[in-house]
This record gives structure tokens, sequence and C-alpha cells, in this order.
């Protein structure tokens, strides 16, 4: 497959669309328009080194940690005997509760759990949220409480509504201290105790062992524990514990969804005629392999409303980095945007067809809807949809922006599960080409101790304000600032008194 030709003929075309008939998922780089940059070693060295990967090897290195959500649909390739168990089992044992609670057989004093509310944040949740959007939950009431707005909690909590005492409580934190979900659960607690429920034989911890949540579930005798693993990353661990319960939960077929998963897996370690590989290659001639090009994810279905959300993590979080693996300072990245199509056609559409150049599309086209187009309105917006699609593309070609289709035959457990095969893996091998550890993240971590640190000031600054017995007002900052000998942080000091003085 070339990306070096000019755009819009049928040999072109024909030459750079790839249908992959066993997994019914298409790929078309044929309105990439973009150099092949990569040679034949350092697509070697690529494949070679995501093989060592699989084998167990160290790959996330400046944490010391091997990366292993592949073997999460493949238990058999995980390096020890005590990994592919833990794997297995869990499995196991996230498909029983899952039966357990769907068929009512574990519930509440009130009955059947009708209601689930997932709390995590980042690679906690997006997983769980690209599958529970594309598949909407059978039977049970969805809610999620990813950031640790109270005014978002107040939100979900009302949408709850009477259904609280028979909703199933999923927190899901790898560190289990993750600020975020710690002041959900704490939210959710409250209004538990404020109706005399109690939190444990409603509640469920997805986490590594010995973590904070992990030592309070066991020490309440939550209703279960499910495990996470110190080698799968927050943005990769869809497959593990962390995306398939909930999805169990809401009736999802995750079997359909990790065989996907490791079909995908299977396609993309060849070295020739290897989606992923293909993807890294056009990212690399579309960005320069310096992210000088956004990609911008256009779905042009409902269902895959989450897949930019989640891409934008999987992708952003891994290639965007400061540091090369050699400590060279490189400032890598690859951003990442887009909602649906077509719906974003009424807004930023009109830039990427007449403004800047600098993005190209990845196109998601889905052949067959989810529901049956019986109607002859069902059957003519499915063909609008359609038309909207091929028409954008078309019009970005033909003004030389560039685009990848990736076409689907349907959304399903099993089409999700190569979707995020494919962009694993494609991560993986950009963040190779680029030299960059791709599965490590410096910058989430520095953000969370920097809020750490900001919070620290706002005790100092009330304790202050008791004992001098003055109100908050960002008029006296520097007056704080310098009682308190924090001069240098004068600006954070008026936020937070601005902040104090705002609160009713
Ligand atoms: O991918 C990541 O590492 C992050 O986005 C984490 O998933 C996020 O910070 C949540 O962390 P945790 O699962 O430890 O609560």
């Amino acid at each position: 497959m070339g990306h070096d030709c000019a755009v819009g003929n049928w040999e072109h075309f024909q030459k750079n669309c790839h249908w992959f008939e066993e997994l019914e998922i298409g790929l078309d780089f044929s309105k990439l328009n973009r150099p092949n940059k990569i040679t034949k070693d350092r697509v070697r060295m690529a494949l070679d080194a995501v093989k060592a990967l699989e084998q167990g090897a160290i790959a996330n290195g400046t944490e010391g940690r091997r990366v292993g959500h592949y073997w999460l649909r493949a238990p058999e390739l995980a390096p020890e005997e005590n990994m592919r168990r833990e794997i297995v089992e869990t499995r196991e044992k996230v498909e029983s509760f899952a039966a357990a609670v769907r068929s009512g057989a574990i519930g509440t004093a009130a009955g059947p759990f009708t209601d689930l509310l997932c709390i995590g944040i980042g690679g906690s949740a997006l997983g769980s949220q690209l599958l529970l959007g594309a598949l909407p939950p059978n039977g049970m009431g969805l809610h999620f409480l990813d950031n640790t707005d109270p005014d978002g909690f107040a939100r979900i909590f009302r949408a709850i509504g009477e259904n609280l005492s028979r909703t199933l409580l999923v927190v899901t934190s790898k560190s289990g201290s993750t600020p975020e979900p710690r002041n959900g659960l704490a939210a959710f607690e409250e209004l538990l105790r404020s109706k005399n429920l109690p939190l444990a034989e409603r509640a469920v911890a997805v986490t590594c062992a010995g973590s904070a949540l992990d030592r309070r579930a066991e020490k309440e005798s939550w209703m279960a524990r499910f495990p996470m693993w110190d080698w799968v990353g927050g943005r990769t661990s869809v497959c593990s514990a962390v995306g398939l319960l909930p999805a169990a939960l809401c009736g999802i077929d995750i079997g359909a969804f990790l065989s996907g998963a490791a079909a995908m897996d299977r396609l993309t370690r060849r070295p020739e005629n290897n989606p992923a590989l293909e993807l890294a290659i056009g990212w690399y001639g579309a960005t320069e392999g310096r992210g000088a090009a956004d990609m911008v994810v256009l779905p042009y279905c409902d269902a895959l409303r989450g897949l930019s959300p989640y891409l934008q993590q999987l992708t952003m979080e891994s290639l965007g980095k400061r540091l090369s693996r050699k400590g060279e300072t490189v400032h890598q990245g690859l951003t990442v945007y887009g909602n649906r199509g077509s719906t974003d056609q009424h807004s930023y559409v009109q830039q990427l067809r007449d403004g800047l150049k600098n993005f190209f599309v990845t196109f998601v086209e889905v052949l067959r809807g989810q529901e049956l187009r019986a109607t002859a309105a069902q059957k003519s917006a499915g063909e609008y949809l359609e038309g909207f699609f091929l028409g954008t593309r078309e019009a970005l070609a033909a003004e030389g922006r560039p685009s990848i289709t990736i076409t689907l035959r349907q959304v399903d457990a099993s089409s999700l599960g190569l979707l995020v095969a494919l962009f694993e893996r494609a991560v993986g091998f950009y963040g190779e080409f680029i030299d960059v550890n791709a599965y490590d993240q410096p910058g989430v971590e520095a953000g969370k101790r920097a809020a750490d640190r900001s919070l620290r000031l706002l005790r100092d600054i009330e304790k202050f304000l008791e004992r001098a017995g003055m109100g908050p007002d960002g008029k006296n900052a520097s007056a704080v600032a310098a009682a308190l000998g924090r001069t240098e942080e004068m600006e954070m000091v008026f936020k937070w008194l601005e902040f104090l003085r705002a609160q009713p």
C-alpha cells in the first residue's frame, strides 16, 4: 500500500483501499495523499519492538513495567502462569457476577438492581463510555461520574432518583487514590447515608490489589473486588475488568468484544498487509512524524460518539511526550479531536474544507445500522448519512485535504474489539517510529501533583483567614500571601481568595 499518488482515480482507489473480509473491516488510504517516509528497516524494528513487548519485555522503561494489554484477549501469550490464570479467572468472575446481577440472583433488599453507577476517570472511564455509548445498556439505567464537579454529581443523582436503593456502584481506579473518583464515591456515600442505605452491599471495586480503594473495599466487605494489574495502562484497560465489568453488567457480549480484539491482534502482527502498521505509517506521513497535522475523528454514526474522546486519550496520552526514549527533548504528539458526522458538518467542517490545512481526517463509515431501517423515512435518513459522508470526503479531497476511511460492516461488540485493537497497535507502532515511551504519562502525574500543592495552599489560606478573623477577598491577596510566606504564589492565593469569596 502506498501513499504517494494523486487522489480521485479508480485505479488509485483500488490500490489503496483494502477490505479484510474475515474481519469485515476496510481501510482506505486513497485520500491520504501523503508520502510513506518509513523505511523497511524502521518497519521491521517497530514490529520487533511490539513483538518483544508482547513477549513480556519491559516496554514501559520509565516506570520499569511490562505492557500487557494484548494478553487480556489472548491470555496464553502472557509470559507467566500466574498472569494467565488471573486474566482467565477475572474474566470468568466478571461473567458470573454480571449474570447473577442481571438475573436478579444478586440484588438488594428492594429487589434486583435496576441502575448501574460507574465512578472512574480517564482510562478508568473512557473505554466503558465508548462501549456503552455504542451498545446501549440492555435493561440497566446507566450513569457515569467521571469528574469532581458537585453540580455534575447532583445531576446524576437526580437522574438516579427513586432507583437509588437499586443502584449498583462500580468504582474503578487502577491506583485507587485518584481524587476525582474518591470525591464521587464520597458524595454517593453521603447520598446513601441520607437515605439510610448501606454502601457495602451495593458497591464493587475495580483496582490494583493493595491500593487504598482495595483495602477499603476489603475492610468494609464490599460485594466484590476485581483486579487491575500494573502491567495494564489505564488507556489500554478496556479489555480488563475496567471495561469488561460495566459492559457485561449491561448485557454486552464481552466474549465477542475480546474475540474481535484478538482477531485484529493476529492481523496486525504480520509484516505485510497490516492495517495498524499502515495507519501508523499514514499518520507519520500526514504529520511529518512531528505532530504537524491533527487527526480529526469523524464516525458517521451516533453510536460511535465515544470514539473521539477514547482515541484522544489513547493517542495523546501515549504520544504526547516531552522526551524521547533517548532523553532528548522532542515535544512530540498527535492531536486528536472530533465528534461525529454529519453533525460536525454544521460546525468545524467549514474550516476543514476551506481554512487551515493542518489536519487529516479519519472517517469511520458504518455500512449497516443497528436498527432495521424499515420505514421510508428511516431508509432515507440512512442514505443521507452515507451521502453526507461520501460528499464530505470528496469535497475535502478536492481541496487537497487528506483523509483515511475505516469501514465497518456494523457496530457491534466484535467490531468495537477490532477498532480498539487496531488503534492500540497503531499507537504502539507510531510510538516506535517517533521513539517515545507510549506507555507512561508523566504529564498526567505532574498535573495530579500540582493540584495537590494547590489544595494544600487552600488549606493554609483557610487556616490563616480563620486565625486572622478575615473574610476572603482577592484584594487581600498580597497581604495573605506575605503572611503565609508565599509571595511567589500570589496569583494562586488571589484565585483561591476569589473562589472562597464566591461560595454561598
Ligand atoms: O491512562 C491513565 O493513566 C490515566 O488517564 C488514568 O486512567 C486516570 O488518571 C485514572 O487513574 P486511576 O485509574 O488510577 O484512578
